[in-house]
């Protein structure tokens, strides 16, 4: 039997700016997530990732990191993050790290000594390149907009895939590595329990830097450099000298990778303990709402990766992360966001096989916030991708659609804790506004409901890891059903001769053909199966046990 603890987890992801002040500054902070641990343990989590805690200027909020070994004091003391992963073991709960290994912040000291002194063994930790006509060296694209290249005052041009305050980490180099590996080994001997890592595809650079043939004049890293050749080294010795010492798991936010490298990035000896599965999201551009007439296109997506996964490897499973909209906009139109319906949307993606994750909010329904004008974003990405979008001669109410859609700030606004100021995320001027609806989506409304979407989660959770069920949802194999009904995600998950039905209707009123089975678990009421059938409603989401 497969012992890797995480396999069993359900995984609550924490963007700390938004969580919950405990301060008055409208920021939110590590002595905030320790107040909230309670809550966090009530809902049956076992593992927390905390996005990126470490001193950073915060142009992407943490993820321009200017000292991976201590804490911004933003957020609180190296003291309180120790509190933070002690107080959390008591409940039983493991702190997962945010480790950003492709780049750092411009005001790291490495990237300021490599400015001041272009011999300096820290220039070797970067990208630095000299143009003699002064055009950046190649007609590479940020993933944030713009050039992928920025000058320095003395005239030398550095490489940035993401941010321009966020240069390039040069893992050719092995003083920079091993750097990188004293520092992941020194959290470890801490005791987190893991890392979430950071857009790790993109360490790996096309070394000929040769500019390429791109449609609009500017190659895409996203389409050219993600688990570029020779990358696998990186990842073998970055796995051989850290984490394989260690009971770590590991999350690695590897997009590009392809199913033929599934097994490489996220098998049993794979470089991490899973990866991210953005093959069935709903991701800008792909556009498939959870209505009777396109859910079978999401459930291919689903079912197509599901199964790939199943057969060599292990994947991260998810509906939300801070980089993206929020689950009932994404997948729902307006008009059918409803408890059922979120439900529905839960029940589809927390049984698959793989490790559940949940982001914060997520549980209480949030949705994204409309702003009415660029002045109200403040992501780093939006304020790059208006300005790009504008100079391309896109309309101003164009781009503010699309932000609005799938805009990053969407997951960031504060969570709602409570129907006081500010949804009682602080009693300061939070640094984001709170959504509007916080009076009637918040925490301890929905604790107090038995009938909310958090009561549902907290259930679901609890069900996926009851020591019933728990095994075949864990390590139970994945297979299609029923999928000559358009409208219904269903599959079965099966494990020594146990089986568990489930079924999500995403269309209208639906009797389906059951001859057996015990209803264990339902969003909505528990039906029976009589005279052969079973009645689905709308978004009703049951789960019924089947005897092989
Ligand atoms: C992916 C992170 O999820 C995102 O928030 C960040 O902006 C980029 N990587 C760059 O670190």
């Amino acid at each position: 039997m497969d012992n890797q603890w995480w396999k069993k987890s359900v995984v609550y992801q924490i963007y700390p700016q938004s969580f919950k002040d405990s301060n008055g500054d409208g920021i939110g902070d590590l002595p905030g997530i320790i107040e909230k641990l309670d809550y966090l343990a009530e809902l049956g989590i076992d593992v927390l990732w905390v996005c990126p805690i470490f001193r950073s200027p915060m142009v992407d909020n943490g993820y321009d990191v200017a000292d991976y070994r201590s804490v911004d004091p933003m957020f609180g003391t190296d003291q309180e993050l120790d509190g933070l992963i002690a107080a959390a073991g008591q409940k039983g709960i493991k702190i997962v790290l945010d480790l950003v290994l492709n780049h750092c912040s411009d005001e790291h000291e490495w990237f300021r000594r490599a400015l001041k002194d272009p011999n300096s063994e820290e220039a070797g930790y970067f990208y630095f390149r000299h143009t003699e006509d002064g055009q950046p060296p190649n007609n590479w694209r940020s993933n944030f907009g713009g050039s992928a290249w920025a000058q320095t005052e003395d005239g030398r041009w550095y490489l940035h895939t993401f941010a321009k305050e966020q240069p390039d980490l040069n893992w050719e180099n092995p003083k920079l590595r091993q750097a990188l590996y004293d520092m992941i080994n020194w959290w470890l001997d801490k005791g987190v329990g893991g890392f979430r890592i950071d857009a790790i595809t993109f360490i790996k650079k096309d070394l000929s830097f040769a500019s390429g043939d791109a449609k609009d004049g500017a190659l895409y890293p996203i389409e050219n450099f993600q688990s570029y050749p020779g990358i696998s080294e990186f990842l073998t010795e970055l796995k051989r000298e850290t984490f394989a010492k260690y009971d770590a798991v590991t999350i690695a936010e590897a997009p590009g990778v392809s199913p033929e490298l599934f097994a490489e990035y996220a098998g049993p000896d794979g470089h991490f303990s899973m990866i991210f599965d953005f093959n069935w999201d709903h991701m800008k551009g792909v556009s498939v709402k959870c209505d009777p007439d396109s859910v079978s296109a999401w459930r291919s997506r689903m079912f197509e990766s599901v199964l790939h996964t199943q057969e060599h490897g292990w994947s991260a499973i998810f509906l939300e992360n801070h980089d993206q909209a929020r689950c009932p906009d994404k997948f729902l139109d307006k008009d059918k966001h409803g408890r059922d319906s979120m439900a529905c949307l839960a029940t589809t993606y927390m049984l698959l096989r793989g490790t559940p994750f949940i982001y914060q909010g997520q549980e209480l329904g949030m949705t994204n916030s409309i702003r009415s004008g660029i002045g109200e974003f403040q992501d780093v990405s939006a304020l790059n991708q208006w300005k790009e979008g504008l100079a391309q001669g896109r309309s101003e109410d164009e781009m503010l659609q699309e932000l609005n859609d799938y805009g990053r700030d969407n997951a960031r606004s504060p969570f709602q804790w409570n129907a006081e100021q500010h949804g009682g995320f602080t009693t300061g001027t939070p640094w984001m506004p709170v959504h509007s609806n916080y009076r009637e989506v918040n925490a301890e409304k929905a604790q107090a409901d038995a009938s909310s979407i958090r009561t549902y989660y907290k259930g679901l959770i609890a069900f996926r890891k009851s020591e019933e069920w728990s095994d075949v949802l864990a390590f139970g194999s994945f297979e299609p059903a029923l999928t000559e009904y358009p409208s219904l995600i269903a599959y079965r998950r099966s494990f020594e001769g146990r089986t568990l039905l489930v079924l999500n209707n995403y269309g209208g009123s639906l009797e389906l053909p059951l001859a057996e089975g015990e209803v264990v678990f339902g969003s909505v009421e528990t039906p029976e199966i009589k005279d052969g059938k079973l009645n689905l409603l709308p978004y009703q989401s049951v789960v019924l046990t089947e005897t092989e």
